[in-house]
């Protein structure tokens, strides 16, 4: 991402989230309440105006959503598979006793500000580079703080994930944790996606799961978004988000045991691609 400048990408997914919101049948598969935080968090950071929100949730914006289908077949609708897929970890975790969420590169994102008051034992920690975490404080202030929710503004390029929450009070390193990674190991480097696990690793306790998305791999070991991928690759640098890292399904399981994990297919419900990108789940 960019240096200093919020990412466009999570404000891209929220604004997604928004719009899905306004297509039919939608309402079966996004958790409830997401589109409304959304709009709100949107709106209260300062990231866009009530205006764009209407505009977003339009019928005429999901047409557009549609139109651009022919990029990436099927993403439009991945994102609101992939907020569901986090959700149901989330709250799995949660009734197997996960006394910590921690999601990584959060966002605009809204589980913690929405599930914290229904799961008050529970802590919810959220990290995210500091250019798009102080609009999003901005917001969470505006919309109701939650007690047990702790937003961390941190630049994971230049500080470690493990000092991050070894310093902090509230982590609990041995405690049960459910990690969200939802939209983000495509933008680090390979020695920053297998250190971002390995440490997740070193700060859980036993029971801890991961649950990230990631995009597979071609046969020429670029991420492979199908038959658009150059243009898309091209246009995700051209934004300042480049898509960096991929790996191909069957890698999974053995780059997960070199890092601390055992790979759960179990958990993850399916082994289907939504959109350019898979599920997984991890345990330790
Ligand atoms: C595509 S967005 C995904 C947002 C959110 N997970 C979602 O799906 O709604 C990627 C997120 O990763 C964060 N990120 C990227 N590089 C980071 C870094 N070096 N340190 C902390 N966060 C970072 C960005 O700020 C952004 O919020």
């Amino acid at each position: 991402m960019q240096k200093n400048k919020p990412s466009r990408t999570a404000y891209k997914v929220a604004l997604g989230i928004v719009t899905l919101g306004s297509k039919p049948g939608m309402d079966r598969l996004l958790p409830p309440g997401i589109v409304e935080a959304t709009e709100k968090l949107l709106v209260a950071s300062g990231v866009v105006g009530s205006r764009a929100v209407q505009w977003s949730r339009s019928k005429r914006m999901v047409s557009v959503y549609e139109a651009f289908d022919w990029i990436l077949p099927g993403q439009f609708e991945a994102l609101a598979e992939r907020k569901a897929f986090c959700e149901h970890q989330v709250r799995e975790g949660i009734d197997q006793g996960a006394s910590q969420i921690l999601v990584i590169g959060a966002g605009y994102d809204t589980i913690g500000w929405r599930l914290a008051p229904e799961f008050p034992g529970v802590n919810f920690f959220e990290v995210d580079h500091p250019a798009t975490a102080r609009l999003k404080v901005r917001g969470i202030e505006a919309m109701g703080q939650r007690d047990n929710l702790l937003l961390i503004a941190e630049d994971l390029g230049e500080r470690k994930l493990e000092d991050v929450l070894k310093s902090n009070e509230l982590w609990d390193s041995k405690a049960r944790t459910v990690i969200i990674a939802e939209g983000l190991v495509m933008y680090l480097h390979s020695d920053a996606v297998r250190s971002l696990f390995y440490q997740c690793a070193l700060v859980t306790g036993v029971g801890t799961r991961i649950a990230f998305s990631y995009i597979p791999s071609g046969a020429d070991g670029r991420p492979d978004a199908g038959r658009w991928t150059g243009l898309m690759l091209w246009l995700q640098k051209v934004a300042g988000e480049p898509w960096i890292w991929s790996i191909a399904p069957e890698e999974i399981g053995e780059f997960l045991e070199n890092t601390g994990w055992k790979f759960a297919p179990g958990l993850a419900g399916t082994s289907r691609k939504y959109g350019v990108e898979f599920y997984a789940v991890a345990t330790r």
